[in-house]
């Protein structure tokens, strides 16, 4: 297995014709008027060059676009990167961390090693710099990443290294954007081990392997432990969900614990989060299978349970003050002469009784008795992730995820963390009508409801798991993955919820 490409990033003062990279990269408006500073003080050096792709109109100014210009030895940089960022006013930190993936992404595809980036400079003093440094560093991360561990050769000739810096000519420019680097680089690179695990195959990532997985991650990190129930375990404490849904396959279930306490670092009377995060590490809807068409795609199904993961590395990294749990219930869905059918009734962790009506319903089958264990942990809000349903795929599309709740100060918080994170959450509802739907006439629950509002009665199941602990779900279905590859990203896994969880969490208490 190869390794995926690595990426640093430094900060360097230096001036901006005199960085000696591959590739130096510069923003602009698509209603700039003229050159700004660094624009034509490049421009002068290389002779018109900017000025003529702008006049000639191969080169607008439109977000997600770029051009290459070439020099000739005039400047230090081999070539000036101009990356579009769109209107002026409508420029948030999301366009500052798209146009630093937009320039990493373009550095990767033409195989260069070094990349300047100079895009902060366009935005003048609008955002605060520490957070501009942090957006700029979460960008380049993410539009570097790549998956081909399998892809064996190196036909294509990309560097195993991206050496990338943020260049400023002003040293008090450079310690501003210092501010926000570790946490950004931190956060960069926790959404790149989600994204690498989550594009891992089903014959690669099993339960078992995600639950070893966590436990190296527990071991390598500080104030991180990490529990892991086998399927013995589940049947003796009665995880009766996870076991159902792991029956079919000879991948048995696991039930992973992570726990992080920065000792000494929290009052005991500081609420304590949990993170539960669905993996099924493939599902094919079990005896209720589902078409063959893009199946393969199911096997980012667990794609929840790793941005917990993905969460708590970061959490762990970045010492946050606060006591948390990741919960990640993992099985694998198929159908086989062991498989719980359509009709089982299931008996799950809260003691609630389940009518299976659909085995392809499974995420919720799984995610309760995840849900309970935080509140038996006496977790105090309760945040759950899940690529739940297609229906919330055709609420709203590949833009935004579901947001849910029982508690409007939490929705705001997440609200508010989506914005600074750049990862988009949409409020819907799951209360007493959609319950109702979900009642069964020979158990207590059923794990379906009618044919209509999918996404807010799978949510209503969930949520009479949690007692009365603050609660939010995150459906996730339909942004957890590019169909295909974008200017800022590539195709395959996003690692979404890693950069908004983990937002959510740095602002915990403030
Ligand atoms: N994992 C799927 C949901 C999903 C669909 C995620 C498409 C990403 C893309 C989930 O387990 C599922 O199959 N849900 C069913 C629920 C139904 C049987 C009530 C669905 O959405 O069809
Ligand atoms: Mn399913
Ligand atoms: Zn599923």
């Amino acid at each position: 297995m190869k390794k995926i490409i690595d990426v640093e990033l430094k900060i360097r003062k230096v001036d901006f014709d005199k960085c000696k990279t591959d590739l130096l990269a510069v923003g602009r408006f698509s209603d700039a008027k003229g050159l700004d500073k660094i624009g034509s003080m490049l421009n002068i050096r290389l002779d018109g060059a900017i000025q003529r792709v702008i006049e000639l109109g191969d080169f607008k100014g439109k977000e997600g676009t770029n051009a290459v210009v070439y020099g000739n030895g005039q400047i230090e940089a081999r070539r000036v990167l101009l990356v579009g960022l769109g209107e002026k006013k409508k420029a948030t930190l999301d366009t500052v961390r798209k146009a630093a993936a937009n320039a990493a992404n373009k550095a990767v595809a033409t195989n260069v090693g070094t990349l300047g980036l100079a895009l902060h400079r366009a935005f003048g003093g609008r955002f605060d710099p520490g957070a501009v440094g942090r957006a700029m560093a979460e960008g380049t991360y993410f539009g570097s990443y790549r998956y081909d561990e399998f892809v064996t050769g190196s036909e294509n000739g990309r560097p195993d290294l991206l050496k990338a810096e943020l260049i400023d000519a002003d040293s008090a420019k450079t310690k501003k954007l210092n501010k926000g680097l570790s946490a950004g680089i931190i956060i960069g690179k926790a959404q790149s081990y989600a994204r690498t695990l989550a594009n891992r195959p089903g014959n690669i990532i099993n339960p078992a392997k995600l639950a070893t997985i966590a436990k190296e991650l527990a071991r390598s990190s500080k104030n991180l432990s990490c529990t892991v129930f086998d399927e013995k375990q589940l049947a003796a404490k009665g995880i009766g969900g996870v076991l159902a849904v792991g029956s079919g396959s000879e991948n048995k279930p696991r039930f992973i614990v992570l726990k992080y306490r920065p000792a000494g670092k929290v009052a005991s009377s500081s609420p304590t989060v949990g993170l539960v995060g669905k993996a099924i590490t493939f599902d094919s809807g079990g005896i209720s299978i589902k078409p063959s068409a893009k199946m393969d795609e199911m096997k980012l199904d667990k794609s929840g349970g790793i941005a917990v993961l993905g969460t708590m590395k970061a959490m762990a990294e970045l010492d946050l003050p606060i006591n948390a749990y990741g919960i990640i219930p993992a099985a694998e869905n198929l159908p086989s002469g062991t498989s719980y059918r359509p009709g089982d009734i299931i008996k799950t962790l809260s003691g609630k009784t389940v009518e299976v009506q659909n085995t392809d319903a499974e995420g919720r089958m799984i995610l309760c008795d995840g849900l309970s264990y935080a509140e038996k942990q006496n977790c105090d809000v309760i945040i759950d992730i899940a690529t739940l349903t297609g229906a919330c795929r055709v609420a709203l599309g590949k833009y935004m995820a579901a947001l849910m709740g029982n508690d409007e100060k939490l929705i705001k918080r997440l609200q508010r963390a989506a914005e600074d994170s750049g990862e988009k959450v949409w409020p819907m509802p799951s209360g007493d009508e959609y319950a109702e739907e979900m009642k069964s006439k020979i158990a207590d629950l059923k794990n379906i409801g009618s044919k209509w509002g999918g996404a807010c009665t799978a949510a209503a199941f969930l949520r009479q798991f949690v007692g009365d602990a603050k609660w939010a779900h995150l459906d996730i279905a339909g942004v957890e993955m590019f169909e295909e590859a974008a200017e800022f990203a590539a195709q395959g896994a996003s690692g979404f919820g890693v950069r908004l969880l983990t937002t959510y969490l740095m602002n915990f208490g403030k």
